[in-house]
């Protein structure tokens, strides 16, 4: 059988040190802050477009019917010039249960792979733009290493670059606390967290955070990285918190007993921070030397939790 043209890319996911939580423009995704990110080596999503009869989706061997993939092809059609329907084979090595954003590299790697299949010869900085359509995070997962979406004003000013910065040995020891499918989405998250009446309080103050993540991250000040991290990520769960429209959290008793765990290592000396995104998880910022230390004295006191342990990745590839 001869193998039909197509083209394939891969992007990683990424974990935010800045977050992205609320949108100035839900139709084009346009965030009401600018955030800013890792990209993981141990997670990634790997898409191939194939020429087809209609549109189709295919996720882990699977068949998907899914809407928002169906509309971001047609947004990439308005925006670049028509193309015929396509077969999208996805395999997705980022585990639901690592509550790690896969619409991040999901969508970072099927704009790169409809953009390569079509002849586009597109910039990074372009595929970001166009990829912000399908998810937030996505605009930040064309990059290596660290990389800063500037939320900019406007359909054409808001994507994401690489915040180029000395190598750094960050590491994350990522808690599998569970595997459920959230229960409220990222969207309706946003949607619900900027009725908090602390919303406007966030915006202001994430701006100054993510001026000294940069000050941070270039001077390779980790635990200070670690810090506004943290602050940043409890910030954000707060407003879901005290939002005034059904207010919600997405901690459950595991989280907030691996939080306390956090704390308990920082007294004993380690660098150890946490992040959390849509979902229980928690994973903790630390150095690539003390990481393990952190996993083994986690998995002792947590037996049904798994830890794993994630490092700078790659920006986007071909195959
Ligand atoms: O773009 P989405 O729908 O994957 O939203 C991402 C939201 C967070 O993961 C919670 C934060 C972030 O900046 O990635």
């Amino acid at each position: 059988m001869t193998e039909s043209t197509g083209q394939t890319a891969i992007a990683h996911t990424n974990i935010a040190l800045i977050k992205y939580w609320g949108k100035a423009d839900s139709a084009l995704n346009l965030p009401t802050t600018s955030s800013l990110s890792l990209t993981l080596n141990e997670y990634f999503t790997k898409t191939r477009v194939e020429e087809a009869a209609e549109d189709t989706l295919l996720i882990n061997d699977l068949p998907q019917d899914s809407q928002r993939v169906h509309d971001f092809l047609n947004v990439l059609r308005e925006e670049k010039g028509d193309f015929s329907p396509v077969k999208v084979i996805s395999e997705n090595k980022v585990p639901l249960s690592a509550g790690l954003a896969s619409s991040a590299s999901s969508f970072a790697a099927l704009t790169a792979a409809v953009a390569k299949y079509n002849g586009w010869d597109l910039s990074l900085e372009e595929l970001s733009r166009l990829a912000r359509r399908g998810s937030g995070s996505a605009t930040r997962s064309f990059f290596s290493g660290f990389a800063i979406w500037e939320k900019g004003s406007n359909d054409h000013d808001s994507f994401a670059h690489e915040f180029n910065v000395p190598d750094l040995p960050i590491a994350l020891v990522v808690c599998k606390i569970s595997g459920t499918v959230k229960k409220v989405s990222s969207s309706d998250g946003m949607r619900r967290a900027q009725t908090s009446p602390d919303y406007d309080q966030w915006v202001a103050e994430s701006a100054k955070q993510l001026d000294e993540m940069k000050q941070a991250l270039s001077q390779g000040d980790l635990d200070r990285v670690g810090q506004l991290a943290e602050a940043n990520a409890l910030a954000m769960h707060d407003l879901n918190l005290t939002a005034t429209d059904r207010r919600f959290t997405y901690f459950n008793q595991n989280t907030m007993k691996v939080l306390e765990q956090v704390k308990v290592l920082r007294e004993k000396g380690y660098l150890a921070y946490a992040t959390m995104d849509a979902g229980p998880n928690v994973k903790i910022i630390t150095n690539q030397e003390q990481a393990p230390a952190i996993k083994d004295f986690l998995v002792e006191r947590f037996r049904k939790i798994q830890f794993d342990i994630a490092t700078p990745g790659p920006g986007i590839s071909y195959e």
